[in-house]
């Protein structure tokens, strides 16, 4: 579990001081329960092994993962800049007051739209995924009279050994310039040329959900030499390299994740002997951490609705969220771990299928969960559910998004209030002719 987890004298769970029963009694479930403390921490920990430990070393938070206007200013707070990729993302960092120097702005499909909103509001870089959004880029650029930092995103063609879709820096990837290629020369060329453009170095990310170094310093070996070379050929200094996401998380009860400096440690070697070799400055570095900074501070606790009993000993334990809620388990397979909140020292005398209620047999949040026994009203919480749940979350069967609470000391604050059925067809339209 956690570090922000406990369980009091009732053998309840507890969320940063909160009684979690207590929690779902007063918000309401389905919820999200995110530990502030947690997130700090971890923020904490990325300045102490990274940040502080290299020179011209800074992170950005990847806020695909949570992002809210209250997690902005956690965020902010902290000292770290912003990964968005949408126009979305970029109107929340901009609400919430965001310095957006510190942002930058990724995607494989950027509109002209949202090109234009970043260079307008400032945001520090634009990370060009293609030819074609280079050209785009700059045409926005002039029209509007600005300039644009960028980064070339180069997919270096290594395979992270994580699930097939959340893998991203292989070959034939939909993201980014393959490193073998002309497309990638073509475009630094490209890039020098412009009056609109500022070229200021590359990124890569290989994927998500990844456990072993390995493909992300052999990244580093690969980016390095087509800096070399683009230096050689075409005179290009990379000023900042940016090294991606992608830190795993263990969502078992082991809980073996990996701590960052495991990955920036040996990456960070590595950047430094290749560029002493191939006679380069080190570039400035950034890396883009999201599930690692947010999935361990977040817990969401779900009222059990119905228990089923089938001849042959499944039990199905039904609670009043599921997919639209977290997604994972259904589109990656992904594994959480289930307790039963209200109570955490009973003796675990069942093996229960924790199934979510929407309309799909797919719909399972938990298989296997062991457990004492459960009946209506009980609260469960599942953990482990800070990141890529409320982000990926949909009203799918017209189920209203669940509230977000932010837990602090002291304090359990609404960061993101529960969806009424009022909000479910707010802005929709009967045409005149079906009223
Ligand atoms: N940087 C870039 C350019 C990214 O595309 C991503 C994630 C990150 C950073 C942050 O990766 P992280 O540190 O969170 O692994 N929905 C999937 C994950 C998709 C990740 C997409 N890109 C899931 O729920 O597992």
């Amino acid at each position: 579990m956690g570090d922000w987890l406990a369980v009091n004298e009732k053998g309840r769970l507890v969320l940063e001081g909160w009684d979690s029963v207590e929690l779902a009694g007063r918000f309401g479930t389905p919820l999200y329960v995110l530990s502030e403390g947690a997130i700090r921490r971890r923020c904490g920990e990325l300045r102490e092994t990274f940040i502080d430990r290299w020179e011209n070393a800074s992170a950005v938070y990847a806020g695909k993962a949570f992002l809210t206007l209250a997690m902005c200013r956690i965020v902010q707070s902290e000292g770290l800049g912003l990964d968005l990729v949408s126009g979305g993302e970029l109107f929340t960092a901009s609400a919430a007051g965001f310095p957006l120097d510190r942002a930058l702005l990724h995607g494989n499909g950027k509109t002209g739209e949202e090109l234009a909103l970043a260079l307008a509001s400032g945001v520090g870089r634009i990370v060009v995924d293609s030819l074609s959004e280079l050209e785009t880029l700059e045409e926005v650029a002039s029209s509007s009279g600005r300039t644009a930092s960028v980064l070339l995103r180069v997919s270096p063609g290594v395979d992270p050994h994580t699930h097939r879709y959340i893998v991203t820096g292989h070959t034939g990837s939909k993201f980014g310039f393959p490193v073998a290629g002309d497309s990638l020369r073509e475009a630094v060329r490209r890039a020098m040329g412009s009056s609109r453009v500022r070229l200021k170095g590359f990124h890569f990310h290989i994927g998500s959900q990844i456990f072993e170094k390995d493909s992300h310093v052999m990244s580093v070996d690969i980016l390095t030499g087509a800096m070399a070379e683009f230096r050689r050929d075409l005179g290009l200094v990379t000023e900042e390299l940016n090294m991606g996401g992608g830190f795993g998380v263990d969502f078992t009860q082991e809980g073996r994740t990996p701590r960052i400096e495991e990955f920036t440690d040996a990456m960070m070697a590595r950047l430094s002997d290749r560029c002493l070799d191939l006679g380069m400055e080190r570039p400035r570095v950034v890396i883009e951490p999201g599930r690692w900074i947010v999935s361990e501070a977040g817990v969401t606790l779900y009222s059990v609705q119905t228990v089923k009993r089938l001849d042959g000993g499944l039990t199905y334990v039904a609670v009043d969220g599921g997919m639209s809620d977290n997604p994972r388990p259904s589109l990656y397979g992904a594994k959480y771990r289930a307790v039963a909140a209200g109570s955490m020292k009973e003796e675990a005398t069942e093996v229960v299928t924790l199934a979510g209620k929407c309309c799909e047999s797919g719909d399972i949040l938990v298989e296997g969960m062991r457990t004492p026994p459960l009946s209506r009203g009980d609260i469960v919480a599942v953990l482990n559910t800070g990141a890529y749940t409320f982000s990926m979350a949909s009203n799918y069967n017209r189920l209203p998004r669940p509230a977000v609470v932010l837990a602090s000391e002291g304090r359990a604050d609404v960061i993101v209030p529960r969806q009424s059925y009022e909000d479910l067809v707010r802005g929709e339209v009967i045409p005149g002719h079906l009223e």
